[in-house]
């Protein structure tokens, strides 16, 4: 006779951490709130419009929502559906967004919420506002300007030939200047990122006023991460800020050398993996590897067990050093902090919830793998 194969379940709402299945991605509730209110407190009245790409979870952008966010940052156009469809209503596509289909969806999604998105270049312009002929609700559209990440973005000189062509359309809004400075957030020197904000500040400072000088008003100026924001904050240019990783503070940003007393944040994402060889001296092998997480930023950090190192990682195995700590033992279960926090949760269909040791909820990610 066969056996009935039940749906697998790596933990239910109200158990133990200790029973929760492993590897999971674990979500310290009162670390993440903390995070949470602490952002808001340190905006000091700035526009906040968290970047969701780090959690691509419906119920996280629901609490930054609360918490007085006025949107939230989107990378992905299907990033953007699925949080659109859990009832978020302003969001900001911080991309470009290329290729007919795609522009007819973002024309369509920018008739039932508050849509933003970027351009850096007028064939682009002139394909959104194509895009948008015959919509009722303008799209708003954000110049992008380079200011040292060295990716995307234009001088300010062709933001003001952007900006008037953006202005001329009749179905798209002019809403501001999008100046992110990407490698500025994980310079390890508070020195090193001090000096990339002030030029980029100087930079997005300058392209808003030869386009006001033109007569263009620049309502928003929107930028920053978790490395750098209280910089932007302190700038005078910036009027909105977008950290995203800071609800969760991964080991790579912690690694950063400290900024103000004022913009600590604490751990709150987890990987939880258990012992599953102690066969050899020296080190353990745990259940989570290249999987389980992203380590494009270092390995991850074993939280809470000095002297536990862990040393790489191969698809499904992590090796962790153990001989400057305590050799935990078989089947015992340690919590790693991810190097990476964004293509780390990824990978995740869910986020265990847990207040202190029990399961307080589960909290789908739902725009996992949106990458389209
Ligand atoms: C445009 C933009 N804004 C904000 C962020 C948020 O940065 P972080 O997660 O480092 O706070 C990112 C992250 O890559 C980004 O690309």
């Amino acid at each position: 006779m066969e056996t009935a194969l039940l749906p697998w379940k790596p933990c239910d709402v109200g158990d133990d951490l200790d029973s929760v299945q492993t590897p999971a991605l674990i979500l310290d509730l009162d670390a993440f709130e903390r995070n949470l209110d602490h952002l808001m407190a340190s905006a000091k009245g700035l526009r906040v419009r968290p970047h969701a790409k780090s959690h691509k979870c419906p119920e996280i952008a629901h609490r930054q929502m609360a918490r007085g966010a006025v949107g939230i940052c989107c990378q992905k156009l299907s990033e953007a559906f699925v949080f659109a469809q859990a009832g978020i209503r302003d969001i900001l596509l911080t991309n470009q967004v290329v290729g007919a289909a795609k522009l007819a969806r973002l024309a369509d999604l920018s008739q039932s919420i508050r849509l933003g998105v970027l351009v850096d270049n007028s064939e682009h312009v002139k394909a959104l506002a194509d895009a948008m002929m015959g919509k009722t609700q303008l799209l708003d559209v954000y110049i992008e300007i380079e200011v040292g990440g060295n990716r995307c973005g234009v001088q300010p000189n062709t933001a003001l030939e952007l900006a008037h062509q953006i202005v001329k359309t009749r179905t798209l809004r002019f809403a501001g200047l999008h100046c992110y400075h990407g490698p500025a957030q994980h310079f390890r020197q508070e020195s090193q990122r001090h000096e990339a904000i002030a030029s980029a500040s100087d930079i997005a400072g300058q392209s808003a006023e030869l386009l006001r000088h033109a007569g263009i008003e620049v309502p928003c100026i929107t930028g920053a991460g978790t490395g750098t924001f209280w910089l932007e904050r302190d700038s005078g240019v910036y009027t909105e800020i977008q950290p995203g990783s800071y609800a969760f503070m991964d080991r790579d940003y912690a690694d950063n050398l400290a900024g103000p007393g004022d913009v600590r944040f604490e751990h709150a994402l987890f990987i939880h993996t258990t012992v599953m060889s102690d066969s050899h001296e020296g080190f353990v092998v745990v259940d989570a590897g290249l999987k389980s997480m992203s380590v494009d930023s270092g390995m991850p950090r074993v939280h809470e067990l000095p002297g536990l190192v862990y040393l790489r990682a191969s698809d499904e195995h992590g090796v962790v050093d153990t001989t400057k700590g305590k050799r935990p033992s078989l089947g015992q279960t340690l919590r790693l902090i991810p190097g990476h926090c964004d293509p780390t949760v990824n990978l995740y269909d869910d986020l265990v919830v847990i207040r202190e040791r029990k399961v307080v909820d589960i909290w789908p990610i739902s725009a996992r793998g949106a990458s389209l």
